[in-house]
């Protein structure tokens, strides 16, 4: 039996079963073809079966696909960390890989905390963002201020003694660090767009700002960009614009081919664990860290991101977003907010969303909206044509 993500297992509409995938389209075992517009999960920026993809995954399989990084190293791995290194912006060159996108913001804030300890700082709070989500483990729950997701596990109170939760607004980041300046280890933030917390998109002017209190209180700044790394935005990363001490990165890492994420530190964290003192090692090491099948496919991921003009590809999507739902409207909708690649019709009450995920397959969409938001993040290959399908089903289910 298959235990399925976010579900009651007792009400579960059967899942859609596919049988095989090319660029966009997903193809159903009873022969239907749907154009999806979440890129499973936002990390299929390249679309599916990707031969370059396929091919890299291919070579290194005939090498050997896994090998522990306790006591071994290999090829892949090192030139995943070099490119990195190279690619990201100012020092963030440290990389620390892991499986998932939650063990790599686990990672980060283990990093912070014990960044503090290691120089004998009695920093221990976390500033983190209301509506934020960091995954499901519990520290990222801790830091997340979703009870959607994690209602299950006590009231916020008891469970987050340990973070502070603000607004994105630069008044409540000011007073927070009036208060709790010298107590902070970290500021953890999803910049620019705030995905599984319902799309929720603020201004780079917040970040700028977080990174002076940051300095001038001597707090890491992490930006989880598990979601928005690799263009989501329409930035590269939004660290190219506000540069953090930790930057998280997954989902698209490898193109969304294989479960893999990494923890990327500036230079300042990385010397905050070199000690003669063997204590102050993270201590931390995940059996799959640094696939070397994933490590092939995030490398090749990137040259495909690098040459394929995608910055240029997602202003398009954009662009075309912004014109097929412009003056668009109806009384059922709260707001409808664009950003890069990514689109949200928050409507005003979940209810009027009841029923959207089967009429959009139906139509030919693969769509899974959430509570109030119904949205899209598109893989980047996405045509006009595709796209502009999947906006009109998203305007005729309020016109139908
Ligand atoms: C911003 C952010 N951080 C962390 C995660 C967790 O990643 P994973 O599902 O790979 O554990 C997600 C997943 O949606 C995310 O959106």
């Amino acid at each position: 039996m298959i235990w399925y993500p976010y579900a009651q297992m007792k009400t579960l509409e059967p899942p859609i079963k596919i049988a095989s995938a090319k660029g966009v389209h997903l193809y159903t075992e009873d022969g239907r073809d749907l154009i999806d517009s979440v890129s499973s999960w936002w990390s299929v920026i390249h679309g599916y079966n990707n031969s370059v993809i396929n091919d890299a995954i291919k070579e290194q399989l005939d090498k050997f696909a896994h090998v522990m990084l306790g006591g071994l190293t290999h090829d892949a791995v090192q030139k995943l960390s070099e490119k990195l290194a190279s690619w990201l912006p100012g020092d963030l060159n440290y990389c620390f890989f892991s499986d998932s996108g939650s063990v790599a913001v686990e990672v980060a804030l283990k990093k912070a905390l014990q960044f503090n300890t290691n120089r004998g700082s009695e920093r221990s709070v976390i500033l983190a963002l209301e509506h934020a989500y960091h995954g499901d483990t519990f520290k990222a729950m801790e830091v997340g201020d979703d009870e959607d997701y994690h209602f299950a596990f006590g009231s916020s109170n008891e469970k987050k003694r340990g973070v502070i939760h603000i607004p994105t607004e630069i008044s409540a980041l000011e007073k927070a660090f009036e208060t709790y300046g010298d107590k902070l280890s970290c500021f953890i933030v999803e910049p620019l767009l705030q995905g599984a917390g319902g799309m929720r998109m603020y201004d780079v002017s917040f970040l700028e700002r977080a990174r002076q209190l940051c300095d001038e209180n001597d707090v890491l700044l992490i930006f989880d960009e598990v979601a928005t790394g690799f263009g989501r935005t329409g930035n590269r990363f939004v660290a190219d614009l506000v540069l953090p001490d930790i930057l998280v990165l997954g989902k698209a890492l490898t193109g969304g081919y294989i479960g893999h994420a990494v923890t990327v530190a500036n230079k300042r964290v990385w010397d905050g664990f070199l000690s003669d003192d063997p204590t102050h090692a993270l201590m931390h090491g995940p059996t799959f860290m640094g696939n070397a099948l994933a490590c092939s496919a995030a490398l090749r991921s990137i040259e495909l991101f690098e040459k394929g003009n995608y910055l240029e590809r997602i202003r398009r999507i954009e662009e075309i977003t912004r014109r097929e739902l412009a003056g668009f409207t109806s009384e059922k909708i709260e707001e409808i907010r664009i950003m890069g690649g990514c689109v949200c019709i928050e409507v005003k009450d979940e209810k009027y969303l009841e029923g959207f995920r089967r009429y959009a397959f139906e139509h030919g969409v693969f769509s899974r909206p959430f509570l109030k938001y119904m949205y899209a993040m598109v893989p980047y290959v996405i045509e006009e044509p595709e796209l502009v399908k999947i906006l009109d089903v998203m305007k005729s289910w309020f016109n139908d």
